[in-house]
């Protein structure tokens, strides 16, 4: 009798055992069979290592490449401990930027969570996402209406490059100066103020921290950059404390902080968490794009000539010590072929990270619910049959075409999270090329090669030996 019972138990355990198994595991199964072809890789790591394996920026790297022949643009695999689709195609890449929120959300791994703030507008989603987002449109529409705004971009660049001597490492300059623009434009500081070095020193620290393995114990590199947000937070908020102090309308500049303090419907931590997003959004970006512009030009004589024939021509135009406007900007059409191809060549965001919100069929796929998805953006601006002899650096291809984010062309992603600081980032570039080329020529130190870790960087800084033009 209790011999029964027991077995009796024992098939209802089972029974449920095996329901709990087939309910999680069953539409894994299903989705396997009906999501495109791939490889999982190791058990928990899966193909992590070998899609982070690093390569030249300008290349798709051996991963993607034989992923690429194997399985076509769209593929399976396992990466950052979740399975994943990865796209390599212009349309699907698209398709999942602009249904970012109803089929796709933003999803970055947690270890970037734990560095940026729970508040970062890279991490937010929904109605958060929408009002940080909002504040940043309004950082671009207040900075550009500032009357002081191109000249300040151009002092300091002009600042930087009167201190050049016979070496220069580029990602360096090109650092310092990015960083003294956003600075300026976001907290209204100048490059020579002691809270600026502070700030680029603690910046330093957190970014190598972003980078690094992700372990909280002290002494590690994350942990000295958890630390370095913790000081960053402390002086941003002493700034916005200080202004708030001497505020009323004697004072007001009306430049981005006191926007900021205008603004009711964000807690302040949101506020300090806004101002640091901007800062690592802005200027370490900007150093790469610039880095890649010299670095590609430093390969293409006739790029460089034709540049600095449409820069001469711009200058001739000026009286001595005169500032450069919007009406010069415009006239740097080349600038911005160099710029856009600069960007295409460079891929300094290789890919974005998102998940799918449901079961997504797209043409012959299925994208299933919960699982991770890559738009790789570097495979579609390397594809040659979207870009002809797409591995070499040609600024030409851009004549006639339009220049802003197209399908084939993303180097600021797209959708509702589309970079709100493009504009600021190419103004930056083509102001400082302008009195780089007029100035100086350059040669390169060595060899030294953009490299997607996948983040990217030049090994030794991209040292270049520099001569002024007398
Ligand atoms: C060459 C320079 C730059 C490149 C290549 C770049 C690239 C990108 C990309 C690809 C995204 C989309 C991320 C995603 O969809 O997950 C993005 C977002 C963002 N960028 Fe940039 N960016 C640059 C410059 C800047 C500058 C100068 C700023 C600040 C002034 C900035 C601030 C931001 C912010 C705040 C976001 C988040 C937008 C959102 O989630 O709605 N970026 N950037």
């Amino acid at each position: 009798m209790v011999g029964g019972l027991f077995s009796i138990v024992w098939v209802g355990l089972l029974g449920l055992f095996l329901c709990v198994v087939l309910h999680h595991f069953l539409p894994l199964l299903l989705n396997l069979r009906a999501a495109p072809r791939g490889t999982f890789g190791w058990p928990l790591v899966g193909e992590t290592l070998r899609f982070l394996r690093p390569h030249a920026s300008n290349t798709l790297g051996s991963f993607l490449e034989d992923r690429f022949s194997r399985y076509g643009k769209v593929f399976k695999s396992h990466l950052f401990c979740t399975p994943t689709i990865v796209s390599c195609d212009q349309e699907l890449n698209h398709f999942i930027l602009q249904n970012e929120e109803k089929l796709f959300q933003c999803s970055y791994p947690k270890p970037i969570h734990g560095i940026l703030g729970k508040s970062s507008m890279i991490v937010v989603v929904g109605d958060a996402h929408k009002r940080l987002r909002s504040l940043a449109l309004t950082l671009v529409t207040t900075t550009k209406s500032r009357a002081g705004y191109l000249n300040d971009i151009e002092r300091i660049a002009l600042h930087i490059l009167g201190s050049w001597k016979k070496r220069v490492v580029f990602c360096e300059e090109a650092r310092k100066f990015t960083f003294s623009v956003i600075v300026k434009q976001v907290l209204g500081l100048s490059p020579d103020e002691p809270q600026t070095g502070r700030i680029l020193e603690d910046f330093l620290t957190f970014m190598k921290g972003l980078i690094s393995f992700p372990l909280c114990i002290p002494g590690t590199s994350y942990a000295r950059a958890v630390q370095a947000r913790a000081r960053i937070s402390f002086t941003v908020k002493a700034i916005v404390e200080e202004r708030r102090k001497n505020g009323g309308d004697s004072n007001n500049k009306g430049d981005f902080l006191d926007v900021l303090l205008s603004i009711t419907n964000l807690s302040e931590d949101e506020k300090v968490s806004f101002v640091l997003d901007s800062l690592l959004g802005g200027y370490e970006t900007t150093c790469l794009l610039m880095s890649m512009v010299v670095y590609f030009l430093g390969q293409s004589p006739l790029a460089l000539e034709q540049l600095m024939r449409e820069h001469k021509a711009i200058g001739a135009n000026k009286k001595k010590d005169e500032y450069l406007n919007s009406e010069d900007y415009k006239k740097m059409e080349f600038t911005q072929y160099v710029i856009n191809e600069a960007l295409r060549c460079g891929n300094i965001v290789k890919f974005v990270h998102r998940k799918a919100l449901k079961d997504v069929r797209y043409k012959d796929y299925l994208i299933p619910s919960g699982w991770k998805v890559l738009p790789v953006f570097s495979a579609v601006h390397l594809d040659p049959s979207l870009h002809g002899s797409a591995l070499q650096f040609h600024p030409w291809r851009w004549e006639g075409q339009n220049q802003t984010a197209c399908k084939k062309f993303t180097p600021f992603g797209g959708g509702p999270r589309l970079c709100p600081g493009s504009e600021l980032a190419k103004v930056e570039t083509a102001f400082f090329l302008h009195h780089l080329v007029l100035n100086f020529r350059w040669r390169p130190e060595g060899d030294d090669v953009p490299m997607a870790y996948p983040y990217v960087e030049f090994p030794r800084g991209l040292p270049l030996q520099v001569e002024p033009i007398l």
